[in-house]
């Protein structure tokens, strides 16, 4: 087993430039090194480049970016593609976040094609599932998110699964303050690491790291990250206070 530890920050629709170089720095100064866990941050679109310039080489902190066009190049007004990620040296792209479905209308189909090109683009993915309230209440959640997999991953060829993370972001969770007990996150992460093997193989399901999203913060990420599927964190709200975020890293 070879399973990689992982915290990532998705700074979502907030932070000014300099704000995020500050946030940034806190982080690469005041965090273990990225041998005992990779750090990822996912700054907005326009702060990438900078924030990617002033990374210091010690305790490399790699760089991810929230989305990325389905679309290759072209007549497409406000949309970036993985190409134009990876030409500034973006390690990472998030693809399936609750709030691109909840807002955005994301399908599966736009997210299997997204991942095509982050592919192609040779980034990184990090690829959310999650179920609502609603479907939790009416214990459809490991159907939903076991359609959520097996809709974009089929497309997926084997071979590139190495590229890919997942996380685990029950909707009810995001930023409610709710977080999913140890219990029930072990429980999820066991089952989509079972329909990984489903579709692709034991030994990559064994492999591929699953982070947990929702509500995780400095108080509840040791727990978390102690249960034997849950690999690491996505960290929204907690990922924009220095200290705290650290705190999150730190406590593997
Ligand atoms: P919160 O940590 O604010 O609940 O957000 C989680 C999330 O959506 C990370 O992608």
């Amino acid at each position: 087993m070879n399973r990689k530890k992982i915290v990532a920050g998705n700074w979502k629709m907030n932070t000014n430039l300099n704000e995020a170089l500050e946030l940034m720095n806190f982080i690469q100064n005041n965090s273990v090194s990225s041998s005992q866990v990779e750090k990822i941050l996912f700054p907005p679109f326009a702060f990438i480049k900078s924030i990617k310039d002033a990374l210091s080489i010690i305790n490399k902190i790699k760089i991810g970016a929230q989305n990325c066009s389905e679309y290759n190049f072209g007549a497409y007004t406000g949309e970036i593609s993985a190409n134009m990620l990876k030409s500034i040296s973006c390690d990472y792209v998030l693809i399936g976040h609750s709030e691109r479905r909840r807002y955005f209308n994301e399908t599966s189909k736009q997210f299997s094609l997204k991942i095509e090109q982050a592919l192609k683009a040779d980034l990184k993915i990090i690829f959310c599932v999650g179920e609502n309230l609603e479907q939790r209440k009416s214990n459809s959640h490991f159907n939903i998110v076991k359609t959520q997999l097996n809709e974009v991953l089929s497309h997926v060829p084997k071979d590139k699964i190495n590229k890919l993370v997942l996380a685990y972001e029950p909707v009810w969770a995001i930023g409610t303050g709710e977080t999913a007990s140890p219990l029930l996150a072990q429980e999820m992460h066991l089952y989509l690491r079972n329909v990984i093997s489903q579709i692709f193989s034991e030994d990559l399901a064994q492999n591929i790291s699953i982070l947990y999203g929702g509500s995780c913060n400095s108080q509840n990420a040791k727990e978390l990250f102690d249960c034997p599927d849950v690999d690491g964190g996505l960290i929204g709200g907690a990922s924009l206070i220095g200290h705290e975020f650290c705190k999150i890293i730190n406590s593997f």
